[in-house]
């Protein structure tokens, strides 16, 4: 091997002990429900270079690239099988060009580490809810950040990349540049067609007043207040960021049972404005709150606790997800995942999507999303759990399917559910353009069953509807 290799920090299985070839395999996943998948080799990749010398290791060995940034992949697809894992967590570099609200960023950054950053600059970006999240996995994806409703898809705000292709080379990528490969950055996921280096990305002034409304209600009510909220979220203003959950509130608010749960966080830069943003929801509300959290003062820095605290760590985790058509019932359709919650730790969630999702998005990979984003985070501690939580996930999705556009990539998984991706002709296009830019199948993909796609992809279809549509 060359000198470069022989500077590479990488470790091979055969020359590796069990216990620190299995930390550096999987001890970054995030889901505790661990693959049992095993790369050939990991390289911590510290830099640029490393990135580069271990692309050509994989061409040369003639082996897969797998890649990982945050590892928050549900379904671990970092961890392939005969892979050279290219695991970017030791490689940092965050560059603001303030004058000109931009940043490049190595891709293991996390959203809270970026926005700690910014925030010294009266600066943002509206990357993940979860603070932990790795920006590559999540750009690739499309990215739905804070306010995504009404900012837009997170990867709208990347301006370039650098990549390592799958001829080893280090290339520069945006509209007239490469661009084919910028065209798949935004929205192709975990099929992306080369390794990430860094992400070029717009900033964007930093709100000032933050403020959130959270309402509990009881189940009984779930009906009345999802129309309610629905309803509301349509022309709500234009720095509210909507949901509404069904989870069991934390301890401290005495609540032991599950509620419907809405909730609004507004992004102003004064106080008069984040108030008269919350006015309607407070106006509107249905009656029968078992407790109400009214304008209260928030930041970002508690949004981040929040949701870390909804999504521990070292737990077992089984996230599905949805676009609800357009034109569904969707408090009808969401009724059994958002009233029977399989544990007290599951939540349910649905994610205001108007206006975004009527708006004509750039020429991109990502193309498909209704006004109605549901999603199944079922969260677990005990492996004995498995089975029952498993199925019934599947059982909802089974039915929820039906009256579904497609999925986001965000929260999949492919080896238990294909479904519709990307509108038709971006998702024709993106597999065209894998085929041509990957045309061996450097770079692992998509993980379906037994790991097989490789360059064909995936079908882009509601499978499942099709299987079950007998039922
Ligand atoms: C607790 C939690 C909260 C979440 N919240 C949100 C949210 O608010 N919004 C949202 O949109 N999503 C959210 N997600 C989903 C999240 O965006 C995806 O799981 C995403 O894949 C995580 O990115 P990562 O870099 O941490 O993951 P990784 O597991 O490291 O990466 C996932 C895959 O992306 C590809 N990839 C990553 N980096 C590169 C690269 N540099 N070059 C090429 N390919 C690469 C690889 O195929 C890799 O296997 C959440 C996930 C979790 C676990
Ligand atoms: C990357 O790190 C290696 C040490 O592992 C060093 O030899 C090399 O010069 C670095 N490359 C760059 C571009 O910083
Ligand atoms: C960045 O900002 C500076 C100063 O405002 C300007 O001169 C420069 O052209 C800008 N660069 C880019 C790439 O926009
Ligand atoms: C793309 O990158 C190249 C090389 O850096 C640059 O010359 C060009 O202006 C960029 N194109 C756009 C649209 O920014
Ligand atoms: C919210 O509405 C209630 C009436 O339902 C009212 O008493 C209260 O003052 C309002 N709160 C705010 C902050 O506007
Ligand atoms: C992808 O979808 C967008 C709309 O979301 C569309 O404008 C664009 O032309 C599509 N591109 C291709 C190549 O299919």
């Amino acid at each position: 091997m060359g000198s470069t290799q022989e500077s590479l920090p990488i470790i091979w299985r055969h020359e590796t002990s069990e216990a620190e070839y299995e930390q550096a395999t999987v001890g970054r996943v995030f889901n505790m429900r661990r693959p049992t998948r095993r790369p050939l080799a990991v390289v911590h990749a510290a830099n640029e270079s490393h990135i580069v010398t271990a692309v050509k290791l994989a061409i040369q060995q003639k082996c897969r690239v797998a890649v990982r940034s945050g590892g928050h992949s549900w379904a671990a697809w970092s961890v392939r099988e005969d892979s050279i894992l290219i695991d970017l967590g030791n490689y940092h570099h965050i560059e603001l060009d303030e004058a000109n609200h931009t940043v490049c960023v190595s891709p293991s950054t996390t959203g809270k580490t970026l926005n700690g950053l910014l925030k010294e600059k009266g600066l943002m970006f509206a990357g993940g809810h979860c603070p932990d999240v790795g920006l590559g996995g999540f750009l690739l994806q499309g990215g739905m950040g804070w306010n995504c409703k009404n900012w837009g898809w997170a990867c709208e705000q990347l301006f370039a990349i650098d990549a390592v292709n799958s001829q080893g080379e280090l290339v520069h990528c945006n509209t007239t540049e490469n661009s084919d490969l910028f065209w798949c950055a935004r929205g192709a996921g975990p099929g992306f067609p080369a390794v990430v280096t860094k992400f070029y990305l717009h900033v964007r002034p930093a709100p000032t007043h933050m403020l959130s409304t959270v309402l509990f209600y009881p189940l009984s009510k779930y009906h009345e207040v999802m129309e309610w909220v629905i309803k509301t979220s349509k022309g709500y203003d234009k720095d509210t960021e909507i949901v509404s959950v069904a989870a069991t509130p934390p301890a401290e608010l005495g609540i032991t049972q599950p509620c419907i749960t809405p909730l609004f966080v507004t992004f102003k830069n004064s106080e008069e404005e984040a108030k008269a943003a919350l006015k309607i929801a407070n106006e509107t509300r249905p009656a029968g709150a078992l407790h109400e959290l009214i304008n209260h003062p928030t930041n970002l820095a508690e949004q981040y606790k929040n949701q870390a605290e909804a999504n521990p760590e070292n737990h077992r985790y089984c996230a599905e997800n949805a676009y609800i058509s357009n034109d569904a019932d969707v408090p009808a359709v969401l009724e059994r995942a958002f009233t029977t919650l399989p544990t007290s730790k599951a939540f349910s969630l649905w994610y205001a999507m108007y206006p975004c999702s009527r708006r004509q998005l750039p020429d991109m990979a990502l193309s498909m999303a209704t006004d109605h984003y549901f999603a199944l985070y079922t969260v677990w501690e005990d492996a004995s759990d498995d089975a029952r939580c498993r199925k019934w996930v599947k059982d909802i999705m089974t039915d929820v399917e039906r009256h579904s556009d497609g999925s986001y990539l965000g929260d999949s998984d492919f080896q238990i559910r294909r479904t519709k991706f990307w509108k038709s002709e971006n998702g024709t296009r993106l597999m065209e353009l894998r085929r041509k830019l990957d045309p061996t199948g450097l770079i692992c993909g998509y993980l379906d069953e037994d790991d097989r796609s490789g360059t064909d992809g995936l079908p882009n279809q509601q499978e499942w509807r099709e299987l079950h549509s007998s039922i």
